[in-house]
């Protein structure tokens, strides 16, 4: 493990904002990770892995460390179900597809979610009518002040709707080292309730799809949507979809009777932040280098030299414009270094 100095983060957080690591090292093994975590001449260090959700702002003055964990193990299966432990520096995506090929059914509606698997816990990841929680077992993480390993199960992982324990108390404290999922082998819980699944499947004249069926729709939809970080910057949803009260909900509905909801509970109501941001009319709106993008408002893009503070600005002037128009909050998703 070697710590080099000055470093660009530009290729490692998927904005691809230009801020510079102080010092960076990248760590392959558990062992490098304990080490650099004791390393005394640097106190202060910064963890980055996919660097799919953040947004930075600033230059990092500390150690960087760059989780690279790989791997793939079958803990256990049966007739039914397997059990696979990921390690953390895994691509999300490529993670998806090699159990895809395994026939391995579970995480089909989520593929394409650019990032690492190590991460994919901490803000709870979901698409297309299926969550991380819902085939997560347990997972690994190192604490960072006394680098002990500490298994955490579902119920201590606390997961909400883009929300974990590790955005709230354990945020800052644990580096997640691996991740154990249940898949299932056979008897597959295909979820196709998501609207632009079905209507994709039909326009492909599937009837009966397979988990790759699946795969295939979501990430079609996706590709027509949401940009490619390796072609436009971006960190996927910039803000979570706001959640109103029935109350709340009732109000703004007689005001926008054609607007898009969806119940999540009984006093709980779902509105697409993507559509009030589209009302507010930012999307496709480009300000300087940075910009909302056109095919799906939710999603705040860098045209290449953007610096974190200006994409930061803009998602402050779309909070405070959608609260002035509609009177609802909004809030970023996106882990925020500021
Ligand atoms: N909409 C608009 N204008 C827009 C964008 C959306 O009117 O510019 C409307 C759509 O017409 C639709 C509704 O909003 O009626 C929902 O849109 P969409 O299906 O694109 O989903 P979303 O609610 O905007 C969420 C997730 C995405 C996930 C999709 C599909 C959040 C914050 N985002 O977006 O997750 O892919 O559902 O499940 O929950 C991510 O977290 O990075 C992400 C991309």
């Amino acid at each position: 493990m070697t710590v080099q100095k000055d470093i660009s983060l530009k290729h490692y957080n998927t904005f691809g904002i230009d801020a510079k690591a102080k010092y960076f090292c990248e760590i392959n093994t558990l062992d490098d990770l304990r080490q650099a975590l004791q390393l005394k001449e640097y106190p202060n260090n910064f963890i980055i892995s996919g660097g799919s959700n953040m947004l930075i702002t600033r230059d990092i003055d500390a150690l960087v460390i760059h989780v690279n964990l790989k791997g793939i193990e079958l803990v256990s299966e049966d007739e039914n179900h397997v059990i696979l432990k990921v390690m953390a520096g895994e691509n999300w995506h490529d993670m998806v597809l090699w159990t895809l090929d395994k026939g391995y059914g579970g995480l089909e509606n989520m593929s394409l979610i650019p990032g690492n698997t190590g991460t994919a816990p901490i803000q709870n990841i979901g698409a297309y009518g299926v969550e991380l929680k819902d085939t997560f077992v347990s997972c690994q993480a190192m604490k960072i002040e006394d680098q002990s390993l500490q298994e955490f199960s579902k119920k201590d992982c606390q997961f909400g709707y883009r929300d974990s324990y590790f955005k709230n108390v354990g945020r800052g404290k644990y580096i997640i080292v691996s991740v154990n999922f249940k898949l299932t082998k056979r008897n597959h819980r295909l979820n196709t309730s998501y609207g632009s699944i079905e209507q994709e499947l039909v326009e492909k004249g599937i009837t009966n799809p397979s988990i790759k069926d699946i795969s295939n729709a979501v990430v079609a939809i996706r590709k027509s949507k949401l940009p490619d970080p390796k072609e436009l910057g971006n960190s996927g949803s910039f803000f979570k979809n706001p959640v109103l009260s029935a109350k709340k909900f009732s109000n703004f509905l007689k005001q926008y009777p054609e607007a898009p909801y969806y119940e999540v509970a009984e006093d709980a109501i779902k509105v697409p932040a993507g559509w009030l941001i589209e009302q507010c009319g930012f999307k496709g709106k480009r300000f300087g280098s940075v910009g909302v993008h056109a095919k799906q408002a939710l999603v705040l893009v860098n045209y290449g030299d953007g610096t974190g503070q200006e994409v930061l600005d803009l998602a402050n002037n779309i909070i405070h414009a959608v609260h002035e128009k509609f009177g609802i909050e909004i809030a970023p998703e996106v882990n925020i270094i500021k």
